[in-house]
């Protein structure tokens, strides 16, 4: 059994009751976040990307909790220089580990650490495919919508999948219904949406527009499905 908690905009806690793994621990600062950052516990974490709102805890988590951080290679280096364990990765690439296997799917996006006046390049932004407790979740990452999220469901029969749905800096509801077309998993679930004004997106139209015969879960912060 594989729970699968959302925290909040792309911020998921996934166990199978043994390892427990963070994607993208953004939970301070987040007004919809229903824990504190201080209560969330990891083995490893997994980042798409460097911008805050992903990046978010994770050097406070990772510090407390000697959690290994799976990210991009670029990425990577930056969480190392800081003093902290990273398992760098590329587009492409998949690794094992204690808890199963990743793999990074391309994200069309941007990545970087924004610091006073100075913007810090943490390379390509990637999404995930985990595969964990015999199950393959999808997490997208922040990114528009792309044909070869075909190839990623293809490759990767997926149990979940996890897509943005906010507009403005992602896909918005409608094209995130048209990757859960493309990606044929078993359930989608919406994130990346109503944590502020921008990405205000509603997930009922996300779900009217999926053709796909998925189920479409739509949780609040805080609330989990087990797979
Ligand atoms: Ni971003
Ligand atoms: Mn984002």
């Amino acid at each position: 059994m594989v729970k699968v908690k959302w925290l909040g905009h792309s911020a998921f806690a996934i166990s199978d009751g043994k390892y427990r793994l963070l994607v993208d621990p953004f939970i301070t600062g987040n007004p919809k976040a229903t824990v504190s950052a201080k209560d969330v516990t990891a083995d490893f974490i997994l980042l798409t990307h460097g911008h805050g709102d992903h990046l978010g805890d994770t050097m406070d988590i990772a510090r407390r909790c000697n959690s290994l951080i799976i990210a991009p290679n670029e990425l990577g280096h930056f969480v190392e220089n800081k003093g902290l364990r990273a398992h760098r990765m590329h587009i492409g690439g998949s690794a094992k580990f204690d808890f199963g296997r990743v793999k990074l799917t391309p994200a069309f996006h941007g990545s970087a650490i924004i610091q006073g006046d100075q913007i810090i390049y943490t390379g390509m932004p990637c999404g995930f495919v985990i595969s964990i407790g015999g199950k393959n979740i999808y997490h997208a990452g922040d990114t528009g919508l792309f044909g070869d999220m075909k190839l990623i469901g293809e490759r990767s029969p997926l149990d979940l999948a996890l897509l943005p749905i906010g507009d403005n800096f992602t896909m918005g509801p409608e094209d995130a219904a048209f990757a859960v077309d493309l990606l044929k998993p078993k359930i989608a679930m919406p994130m990346h949406y109503g944590t502020w004004p921008p990405i205000d997106a509603s997930p009922e139209v996300f779900k009217s527009s999926v053709k796909w015969d998925a189920d479409i879960v739509i949780l609040a912060p805080g609330e989990e499905i087990t797979l």
